[in-house]
């Protein structure tokens, strides 16, 4: 598949795959992208998933009308880009490998082998690999997001090789937007690294980049300025959207329902709201939505003394992931001691830039006169603007 004249797409779709990482519901599957550059002489970028082998072999095969291939430039070792670097090895025994210092001792450890006898090392920002008539400028990329990954700039056709950067769930010929799988892969993946987001973008301003190629997801070749912008805007965890994530836990139904009267209240207001039972819905999803909107309200029951476990896992998740400056209101539900709140609001008080909206709800059982009253003036708070 053509990316541009010279880079070609040679990676698989795994259509099969329940949990990437072990843990994310992809319901569009997953791709392992990889790439082929061609100058005088001829890189793949990374290699892709266990089980997928032989297809990328072939990929190659075909877009090289067999011809050998240089260089396999590794830029990520997770083993779902890294697991068939010994198949290729096998097959172009010519070919040598180029990687950071750290790709090759982690390359040690999962696979026996650290290339020794043909390795190149791509260790340093400005580390060049010299294709005859382009070349690939290193640019490392420390926790974006395991320790070996660099990025590599492609002098020819201004492309960035961006690792698992800029990637998404779904497999490339998924027919959806890109922000909001891109958003949940981001936080989820690599949520807690903002800050080495932020110093490899402070240092791709110095690239004129006219595509990106991530490792996950389609290649980007237009409108470049949408997705550095939102990783600008992820990185620094200032929020994307104006409006009001609602994350709800509820056991009998009673605070299920206070929710339905305040997205009624925003709904009659007009202010974009999304709401989510954290007990039925992906939690990877209500992690992106908590990063995504400006306003937040935690609601529920107490549990023996605590939190209901949906709302821990929630509220472990976000500490996590470095979560902060966010403005959050809590909603709590108890029959004898109602303590929720206090247990959400010392979590979230660790972290940083976290405020709270005057008035927490505190419900008894189910919805009262009081209760309601209050929840009206959490509604009228949520509608101002911060
Ligand atoms: C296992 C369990 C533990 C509970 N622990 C407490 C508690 O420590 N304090 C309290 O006030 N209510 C406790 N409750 C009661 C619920 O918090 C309360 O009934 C609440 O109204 C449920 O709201 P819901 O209708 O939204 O599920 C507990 C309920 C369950 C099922």
């Amino acid at each position: 598949m053509r990316i541009t004249d010279t880079v070609k797409y040679v990676g698989v779709n795994d259509r099969k795959l329940d949990l990437f990482e072990g843990h994310y519901i992809v319901p569009n599957g997953m791709a392992y992208n990889s790439y082929i550059i061609s100058g005088e002489k001829t890189a793949v970028c990374d290699s892709v998933g266990e089980g997928f082998g032989d297809e990328w072999l072939e990929n190659i095969k075909r877009e090289t009308g067999g011809k050998p291939v240089d260089f396999l430039v590794v830029h990520h070792m997770e083993p779902d880009h890294s697991s068939n670097i010994i198949r290729f090895a096998q097959a172009y025994p010519e070919a040598r490998i180029a990687g950071s210092e750290k790709a090759f001792a982690m390359m040690k450890r999962f696979y026996g082998t650290d290339f020794s006898d043909r390795r190149i090392l791509l260790s340093k920002d400005g580390d060049r690999l010299d294709l005859g008539g382009r070349e690939l400028i290193t640019v490392t990329a420390p926790m974006v997001h395991w320790p070996e990954v660099i990025m590599t700039y492609d002098t020819k056709d201004g492309i960035l090789f961006s690792a698992d950067a800029f990637g998404k769930f779904g497999t490339t010929d998924t027919d959806e937007e890109w922000d909001c799988e891109a958003r949940r892969y981001y936080f989820g993946i690599v949520g807690k690294y903002g800050m080495q987001v932020r110093s490899v973008l402070k240092k791709l301003s110095q690239y004129d980049i006219r595509g990106i190629c991530p490792l996950h997801g389609p290649a980007l070749t237009e409108d470049l300025d949408h997705y550095l912008g939102l990783y600008d805007i992820w990185s620094d965890y200032r929020p994307e959207t104006d409006g009001v994530f609602i994350g709800y836990t509820s056991v009998y139904g009673h605070t299920a329902q206070a929710v339905r009267e305040l997205c009624g209240i925003l709904e009659s207001r007009g202010v974009k709201y999304e709401a989510m039972d954290l007990a039925r819905e992906d939690m990877a999803e209500a992690v992106e939505n908590s990063f995504r909107y400006s306003r937040i309200v935690l609601a529920t029951t107490t549990y023996n003394m605590d939190v209901f476990p949906p709302m821990k896992t929630l509220l472990s998740s976000l500490a996590e992931r470095g979560f902060r400056n966010r403005r959050i209101a809590l909603i709590e539900n108890g029959t004898w001691a109602p303590n929720a709140a206090k247990v959400m609001r010392e979590t979230l008080s660790s972290m940083k830039d976290i405020t709270f909206f005057d008035t927490t709800v505190t419900i008894q059982s189910s919805l009262n006169e009081s209760s309601r009253e209050a929840l009206k003036k959490l509604g009228d708070e949520l509608c101002m603007p911060l």
